[in-house]
């Protein structure tokens, strides 16, 4: 059995202050449960104060990047070991803004996948299409694509680890989601491509989470399908009723 996950990916949105407020809030409202793993990923600014706050909480730390070098002279950049440090447990990498604003591609996705692995952090994979390559037809031959791409070199052993989040880029900030029924025919896809790659008993035991203007009113439609294991939040994660309201499902 995969334990859903439901991270909230702030992107460039609150300052210290406001991480503690909205983090405080959590943690009041979030119930004693097992039934679903909840994470949080603030920017870099806000790990350290959140990762404070979050001790003895069971929330989880993510992390929205990172680079694949342990140290050296990489001016603004984050490495893993430095995550790990502040209590990181997961990070996000290759979403689809870091793979088009700041020209990230598969190789580099695939070399922070490794890095992450390396250095015992779970990375939180994202993959999609645009509206384009939709319409196209070209959405399941892209995401497979991106999919072995990002775990090329992985090790089987480490594949438990992975958390993939499928998140058509056409949904993300648009307020126009997926529906539960695409959602899960590509994720199923995804699954097919690890199982493809590995085995299936590995290809199982991985979590795959859509994303893409998750809310509250939409998050029992996603959950309800079989193959997806939970959410990647981007607006909806901002505020402690909207993201409680998720997570409580
Ligand atoms: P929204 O939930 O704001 O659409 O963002 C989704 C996302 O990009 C999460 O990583």
């Amino acid at each position: 059995m995969r334990k859903p996950i439901i991270a909230g990916n702030w992107k460039m949105y609150k300052t210290i202050p406001e991480a503690r407020e909205l983090v405080t809030g959590l943690k009041e409202k979030l119930k004693e449960t097992d039934q679903v793993e909840v994470v949080v990923c603030p920017p870099f600014t806000a790990l350290a104060p959140v990762a404070e706050l979050i001790k003895g909480s069971g929330i989880g730390l993510g992390a929205q990047n990172l680079f694949w070098e342990e140290e050296g002279a990489y001016t603004g950049e984050v490495s893993p070991v430095m995550l790990r440090d502040l209590g990181c447990e997961y990070v996000i990498i290759g979403h689809s803004e870091r793979r088009q604003y700041f020209g990230e591609t598969d190789e580099m996705v695939n070399k922070k996948v490794k890095a992450a692995l390396g250095h015992k952090l779970r990375p939180i994979i994202c993959v999609g299409e645009t509206l384009a390559q939709r319409e196209a037809g070209e959405t399941e031959t892209l995401v497979a694509n991106q999919v072995e791409k990002a775990l090329a070199g992985v090790a089987a052993a480490d594949l438990p680890q992975v958390v993939i989040a499928y998140e058509p880029i056409w949904a993300i900030g648009t307020g126009r989601s997926s529906t539960g029924e695409d959602a899960n025919q590509v994720i199923g896809l995804i699954r097919k491509t690890i199982a493809r790659l590995y085995q299936q008993e590995l290809a199982d035991q991985v979590r795959i989470q859509y994303g893409g203007s998750v809310k509250p009113e939409n998050i029992k439609e996603f959950m309800a399908q079989p193959e997806i294991d939970g959410a990647l939040v981007g607006g909806a994660s901002l505020k402690v009723d909207s993201f409680m309201a998720i997570v409580d499902f």
